[in-house]
């Protein structure tokens, strides 16, 4: 790469910028600021180069909550020539005309909204980690904490459906913020359609308590899904996972798994959905999604005890069954659903109760097969 030319990737820095006050809090090494996007040959071409700068930086800031953004575009000279890139031009693009211009402006938004952007639509989800710096921190994620417990940080999924919220203050805007994740974290990921009324919405935020008085809940955002409901006959929807994205500094830290279990519970508890379909999942998805439902399936007893017929399958290792139970599950192991061979009418009664959509679910049939016969 000659002198004038950057690699975008590289020279593309984000930021989730958090007030002063609630930096304080930030545990050890735990910072938001300074990551690089994984692509952005959607804005800046397939060879994700930029010509005509030198120590090009391209500082795009977002406030942690409302994710208002700040664009700084830093070098120490440009090239004489008439094949500069507009690089100003071209990343403008695809954010919204709004954004700051100055590093002032943006920071006193920061501080002005640190205490009061919520989040939108209705809270469906939330689950707990220990607080990075809290006493509880390096006893991993699997321990749980109470919502009010001062070790605890907490994380909230929050569910918006288009239809009601385009128009309402605030999430039409909110969503033109977000998505430009979409295309620097997802290959061949693509801006929705926003004349179209049906989208959902999950945003995963992380909601923390200032340690300082006064005591406020602050958010932050992780990541978020989009979904579409395509109609499934003969009176119900199938929902459609179209995107799914946690911004860098939260990834392979259980947020996506969790994002994608609140998904699924939400499906599990709407009588008008029939079932939960992904739109052409990546690798690291398709990982994701395959750890998540089997977990689910591992420890649904009455699918287990059914299809094996081995209560200490049955229990999700661990609990011993007793009574009806135990003779129940005893019949079962004398004639367990999955076979060989699988009961059909059985497995189609599941997958729809499961509400998991076909491939998927023989898929994760197949898989527990080999676990039992391992
Ligand atoms: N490569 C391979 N497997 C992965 C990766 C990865 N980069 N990230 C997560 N996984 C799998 C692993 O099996 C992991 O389990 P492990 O940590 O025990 O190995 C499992 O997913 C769960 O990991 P989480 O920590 O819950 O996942 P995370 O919070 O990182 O979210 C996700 C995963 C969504 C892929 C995230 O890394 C991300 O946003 N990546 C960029 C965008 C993307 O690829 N989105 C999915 C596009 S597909 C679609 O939109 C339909």
């Amino acid at each position: 790469m000659d002198e004038w030319t950057s690699d975008s990737n590289e020279a593309l820095t984000l930021s989730l910028v958090r007030a002063p006050k609630d930096k304080e809090a930030l545990g050890e090494g735990e910072s938001y600021e300074g990551f690089h996007p994984t692509f952005t040959y959607p804005i800046f071409g397939e060879e994700e180069k930029i010509y005509g700068y030198r120590d090009l930086v391209l500082d795009l800031r977002f406030a942690s909550g409302s994710l208002k953004q700040y664009l700084n575009i830093m070098h120490s000279a440009v090239a004489s020539s008439s094949t500069v890139d507009d690089v100003q031009g071209t990343l403008t693009k695809y954010i919204p005309e709004d954004y700051y211009k100055t590093e002032e402006g943006f920071l006193g938004r920061v501080e002005e909204e640190a205490d009061s952007f919520r989040p939108f639509g209705k809270k469906i989800y939330s689950y707990t980690r220990p607080a990075p710096g809290s006493s509880s921190k390096g006893k991993g994620p699997a321990v749980a904490l109470a919502e009010d417990d001062e070790d605890a940080a907490v994380f909230e999924v929050w569910h918006v459906r288009a239809s009601a919220t385009w128009d309402a203050p605030g999430f039409k805007e909110y969503h033109r913020r977000m998505q430009l994740f979409i295309l620097l974290y997802i290959e061949a990921g693509s801006y929705i359609d926003e004349d179209e009324e049906l989208w959902e919405f999950v945003v995963l935020f992380e909601k923390r308590k200032r340690r300082s008085i006064p005591r406020v809940e602050t958010y932050h955002f992780v990541g978020y899904s989009s979904l579409y409901p395509f109609y499934c006959f003969p009176d119900k929807v199938r929902l459609r996972l179209s995107q799914f994205v946690i911004v860098s500094p939260y990834q392979r830290q259980g947020h996506g798994s969790e994002l994608y279990t609140a998904i699924y519970q939400y499906v599990l508890s709407q009588p008008s959905i029939a079932e939960l379909t992904v739109e052409d999942p990546a690798e690291a998805f398709e990982d994701l999604r395959d750890r998540c439902d089997l977990k689910m399936l591992l420890s649904h007893t009455a699918f287990m005890t059914e299809g094996f017929g081995d209560a200490s399958v049955s229990s999700g290792g661990g609990k011993v069954l007793s009574g009806r139970r135990a003779r129940v599950a005893a019949a079962a192991q004398r004639k367990g659903k999955l076979g060989p061979p699988s009961d059909k009418v059985w497995l189609e009664k599941w997958r729809r109760d499961l509400k998991i959509a076909g491939r998927q679910f023989h898929r994760l049939v197949e898989m527990l097969i080999q676990l039992h016969l391992d």
